[in-house]
């Protein structure tokens, strides 16, 4: 268990596309299990390799039911649209309003390598949405229609 630091904006990792994972041993357990730990100890729900210096295709995502690991992940079905507030850990205090789809369905490999699929609807459509941008350089506040204010959050 470690806390790793988290990238923050203007740091040009965050604006890179990641490279697959192909080895799925130990390093990446260890690299998983403290992605986890520091997206907990910064309350966030979810946290992308790019955000801890890396780039590489693995994600993190925890809304409140158990952490989920995603390696090497894509969305394969994606449905409906749900427009809100949302927020990045390399972003602190910023919050922009994001059109997602309501309804995802992502495949990945799991630590081992194993191929699943795993539904997302409403705030997990939108943190696997958001996670899996950034392993494509993509960050919340490109796809943001507007930033919010102080007064609004
Ligand atoms: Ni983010």
């Amino acid at each position: 268990m470690a806390i790793r630091n988290i990238v923050k904006d203007g740091d040009s990792i965050l604006l890179k596309k990641c490279r697959p994972v192909e080895k799925f041993n130990e390093k990446l357990w260890i690299l998983l299990e403290d992605m986890a730990d520091t997206m907990h100890d910064a309350n966030g729900v979810g946290l992308a390799g790019p955000q801890v210096g890396l780039l590489r295709r693995v994600v993190v995502v925890d809304v409140g039911d158990g952490v989920i690991e995603l390696v090497n992940p894509k969305i394969v079905v994606f449905s409906g649209e749900q427009d809100g507030a949302e927020g990045c850990l390399s972003f602190p205090g910023e919050y922009g309003m994001v059109k997602r789809p309501n309804y995802v369905k992502v495949r990945a490999q799991d630590r081992f390598g194993n191929f699943f699929e795993m539904e997302g609807r409403e705030l997990l459509a939108r943190a696997f949405c958001h996670e899996l941008d950034h392993l494509d350089g993509v960050v919340f506040k490109s796809r943001a229609s507007r930033m919010l204010g102080p007064d609004e959050l």
